[in-house]
């Protein structure tokens, strides 16, 4: 699945944007949120979400890099959040936090850090229905991929395999169509594009498709 991240689209025409990646073939529409705080700069709060929610049929991916994260739950599932990802880094206990996101009805993501040992995710993986590797510092967009982060992607694609439930093993940082085939090949099942998607040239379904051959080839 394709997950464009709007943290690269225009903001002066966001809901256009939406639509376009919708027709686009988009598959998921991944929601950046900062607070300058848990990363250096600030994207933009639950009142996107909100606004996106009439515009798109598309689960809206909401990737919290904020701290602390709790008290902020409530209000992006109020806001139409279809999947809330947190950081194993922001929360004093993340079985918590991914519990109070499922009990919101909302599907629960969790993920890390390059610099953070995979092993801090392995007691909460059977609570996460999506698990995120970060394939970049998270904070903004436009960095190169780390291909240091494969062997991660393999080692979570095995974990995730013995447990039952639908999960979704996504990957989110640089991806464009020369680094996709390596991280599908890893096991990754969601690809999040952002300045590979918006601001293209040949516009954003073309983009789209262009990041489908890389994961097919
Ligand atoms: C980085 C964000 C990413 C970002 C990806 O902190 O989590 O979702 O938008 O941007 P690209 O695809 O440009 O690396
Ligand atoms: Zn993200």
């Amino acid at each position: 699945m394709i997950a464009p991240s709007i943290l690269s689209a225009n903001f002066a025409s966001l809901g256009s944007q939406v639509r376009e990646a919708e027709a686009g073939g988009a598959d998921w529409i991944h929601v950046d949120v900062m607070d300058g705080h848990f990363v250096p700069q600030i994207s933009f709060g639950e009142p996107i979400v909100r606004a996106l929610r009439p515009v798109t049929r598309l689960p809206l991916d909401v990737h919290l890099m904020i701290e602390p994260v709790d008290p902020h739950l409530e209000a992006f599932a109020a806001a139409g959040a279809d999947s809330i990802t947190i950081h194993v880094e922001a929360t004093p206990d993340p079985a918590r936090t991914l519990q109070a996101i499922s009990d919101l009805g909302v599907r629960p993501g969790l993920t890390l850090r390059p610099g953070t040992p995979v092993w801090a995710i392995w007691p909460y993986l059977d609570l996460a229905e999506v698990v995120l590797v970060m394939t970049v510092e998270p904070g903004r967009g436009g960095q190169a991929f780390m291909p240091d982060m494969l062997p991660r992607i393999a080692q979570v694609a095995e974990r995730l395999a013995a447990l039952d439930g639908e999960r979704w093993l996504q990957v989110d940082g640089g991806l464009n169509s020369a680094t996709t085939g390596a991280a599908v090949r890893a096991g990754a099942q969601v690809i999040v594009a952002g300045s590979a998607v918006f601001g293209r040239e040949g516009g954003v379904a073309a983009a789209i498709d262009g990041l489908r051959g890389a994961a097919a080839g």
